[in-house]
C-alpha cells in the first residue's frame, strides 16, 4: 500500500464546495480503511464502514448511503468488491460506485465501469486525487437526481396542466393542448376564439397558472359590460379631476395585474379608441392613466378571447386590423361541444362527480338511454349547457340514476324526444308488481326457468334498487327506507338473502 497524505490541501482541492454525503466504504485492509476514513472526515462527509461484501450490502440496505467506496479485491486477490457493485447497481442503479483497484488489476478496473461503477482509484493514488473523485462523484450523481426529478416534475406539471379541470381527449381537444403547451411558458400575447361556454376563461386561466406569471395576480375584465369611458380608468386608470366623478387617482387594472396576465374577455365589443390605446401599450408596455402626461411601464401578458368571429368586424372597419394582428399571432380555437361529442360522456361524468364530492355523495350514474340524447343533442350552449344540465339532473333523480325526465324539456326536444311523465314516486309494492311482470315475461321466453329463479331474480332486483336509494340517500337507510316507502324492518328483510323456507315456497 502506497499514499501520499496531504489532507491539509483538501478544500483548495475541491474548489471549496463543501457537500455532507453519507459515504459507504467497504476495505477489508485495517489501515487503508482508518486512512480513507480520516481523509474522507475532514470533508465533513458521514462515514460508515464495512471491512466485507456482505457487511457492506446490509449497510447499503439499512442506511441508504449516498456514495459507496470500495476495494475491489476483499479479501486481498478476491474480486468480492465487483459483486458488491452489482449488487448495489441491481438494488439501486442511483447509487454511485467508486471502486479502487490494484494497480495490476486494471482488466477488473474496465470490468467495474462496465457494470456501471462510476470511476474507479487507481492503488496507489494520492489522497487528493481520492478526495477530488469522490466528491465530483457525489456531485455528478446529486446532478443526475436532481434532473431525474426535474423531469418527474415537468411530467406532473403537464399532466396537471392537462388533466386537473380541462375535460376532453377529443382529437380536436389534443390540438389545443399541444398549443397551450407551446404558449404557456412564454409571454406571447394569445386569442382564444370559441362560441360561449367552450372554456375560453378556463383555457386563459390555464395558461397563466402554467406560466411563470402564475404567482402574480390573473385579471379578467368583460370588455362588452362597461361603456367605453369607463372600461378605459378601469383598465388605464385615472388622475384626480381627469373627468367630473374622478375625486381621487385610480390605479387601473393593468397595473393591478403588474407582473401576471390581462384576460381581455369578449374583446370584439372593445371601441376603436381604446383599441388605439391598447395596440400602443402592445408595442411599449407602457400606459398612461386618464388626465396624466406620464407614462408608467408595467409587466403584463395579454390574453384575449372572442366568442363572435372578428372577420366581420375587420371588413367594416369596427376592429383596427394592425390589434387584430398583433393580438393573433397564436390562435387557440376551442371547438364546439357538438364537434367533439365523444369528449361528452367524460364530461358528464365529470361534472356528475364534482357535483358528488360537493355533497359527499357517490355520483349517481347515467342511464343508456339519457347518455344516447346527451351525445344527440348539439349543445347550443357547449360545456357550460352540459355543466348546468349535469348540476340539475344530480339534484333531480331520486334512485341513484339519471333516467330522461331528470333532463330539461328542452335538451329532450332539441333530440326530438317526447317529454315523459314527471318520475314517479319510487316505491317497492310498484317494483314488486314491474318485476314479477318483467320476469314473467323473461321466463316465458327462457324455456327452464323456474319458480326458484323467479323469486331470486326479484330478490336480486330489489336489493339493487334498495342498494341505490342507500347511495342516493347518502347511506342513510332510515332515510332510504322512507323514500321506498315501507318501515326499516322490510327494508333490512328485503336485503337479506332468502331463507330457505321463502325459496322452498
Ligand atoms: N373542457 C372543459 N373541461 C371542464 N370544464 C369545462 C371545460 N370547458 C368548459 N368548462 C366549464 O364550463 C363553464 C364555461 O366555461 P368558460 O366560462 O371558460 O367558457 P367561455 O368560453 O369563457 O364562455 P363565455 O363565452 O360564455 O364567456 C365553466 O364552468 C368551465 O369550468
Ligand atoms: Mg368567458
Amino acid at each position: 500500500m502506497c499514499l501520499f497524505l496531504t489532507v491539509g490541501s483538501v478544500a483548495d482541492n475541491v474548489g471549496g464546495t463543501w457537500i455532507m454525503a453519507k459515504i459507504l466504504i467497504a476495505e477489508d485492509d485495517p489501515s487503508m480503511l482508518a486512512v480513507l476514513v480520516e481523509a474522507l472526515k475532514e470533508l465533513n462527509h458521514e462515514i460508515i464502514t464495512a471491512n466485507n461484501a456482505d457487511r457492506a450490502f446490509d449497510l447499503v440496505q439499512s442506511q441508504d448511503p449516498d456514495l459507496v467506496l470500495t476495494d475491489i479485491e476483499m479479501p486481498e486477490g478476491q474480486p468480492k468488491g465487483l459483486e458488491l457493485l452489482r449488487s448495489v447497481k441491481e438494488r439501486d442503479r442511483a447509487i454511485p460506485v467508486v471502486v479502487l483497484t490494484g494497480y495490476a488489476t486494471k482488466e477488473r478496473a474496465i470490468t467495474a465501469l462496465r457494470a456501471g461503477a462510476q470511476d474507479f482509484i487507481e492503488k496507489p493514488f494520492h489522497i487528493d486525487e481520492l478526495l477530488k473523485r469522490v466528491e465530483n462523484a457525489i456531485l455528478q450523481s446529486r446532478a443526475e437526481r436532481l434532473a431525474r426529478e426535474n423531469t418527474a416534475l415537468k411530467i406532473n406539471l403537464r399532466d396537471k396542466f392537462r388533466f386537473d379541470n380541462i375535460v376532453g381527449d377529443s382529437p380536436r381537444m389534443e390540438a389545443v393542448y399541444r398549443m397551450m403547451e407551446r404558449v404557456a411558458k412564454t409571454d406571447v400575447t394569445v386569442l382564444i376564439l370559441g362560441e360561449s361556454g367552450t372554456g375560453k376563461e378556463l383555457v386563459a386561466k390555464a395558461l397563466h397558472y402554467n406560466s411563470r406569471r402564475a404567482a402574480m395576480p390573473f385579471v379578467a375584465v368583460n370588455c362588452a359590460a362597461l361603456p367605453e369611458h369607463l372600461l378605459e380608468s378601469e383598465l388605464f386608470g385615472h388622475r384626480k379631476g381627469a373627468f367630473t366623478g374622478a375625486a381621487f387617482d385610480k390605479v387601473g387594472l393593468f397595473q393591478h395585474a403588474d407582473g401576471g396576465t390581462i384576460f381581455l374577455d369578449e374583446i370584439a365589443s372593445m371601441a376603436l379608441g381604446l383599441q388605439s390605446k391598447l395596440l400602443r401599450f402592445l408595442q411599449d408596455h407602457e400606459l398612461r392613466r386618464v388626465g396624466d402626461t406620464d407614462t408608467i411601464k408595467v409587466d403584463v401578458r395579454i390574453i384575449a378571447a372572442t366568442n363572435e368571429p372578428l372577420q366581420k368586424k375587420l371588413e367594416d372597419k369596427t376592429f383596427r386590423e394592425d390589434l387584430f394582428y398583433r393580438i393573433s399571432v397564436i390562435p387557440i380555437e376551442l371547438p364546439p361541444l357538438r364537434e367533439r361529442t365523444s369528449d361528452v360522456p367524460l364530461l358528464a361524468q365529470y361534472f356528475l362527480q364534482t357535483i358528488a364530492q360537493r355533497s359527499g355523495t357517490p355520483p349517481p350514474a347515467i342511464s343508456d338511454e339519457v347518455m344516447a340524447v346527451l351525445h344527440a343533442y348539439r349543445w347550443p350552449g357547449n360545456v357550460r349547457e352540459l355543466q348546468n344540465a349535469m348540476e340539475r339532473a344530480s339534484a333531480l333523480c331520486n334512485d341513484g340514476i339519471i333516467a330522461l325526465y331528470d333532463l330539461p324539456e328542452r335538451i329532450l326536444r332539441g333530440v326530438g324526444k317526447e317529454v315523459p311523465p314527471p318520475a314517479p314516486a319510487p316505491s317497492l309494492a310498484r317494483l314488486d308488481a314491474a318485476l314479477v311482470e318483467q320476469a314473467a315475461a323473461a321466463a316465458h321466453g327462457t324455456p327452464g326457468l323456474s319458480a326458484q329463479s323467479l323469486k331470486d331474480f326479484i330478490h336480486q332486483q330489489e336489493v339493487r334498487f334498495i342498494q341505490q336509494a342507500i347511495a342516493a340517500c347518502g347511506g342513510d337507510k332510515e332515510k332510504a327506507a322512507a323514500s321506498l316507502d315501507v318501515s326499516m324492518a322490510t327494508l333490512y328483510r328485503k336485503l337479506a338473502p332468502p331463507s330457505v323456507e321463502d325459496a322452498a315456497s
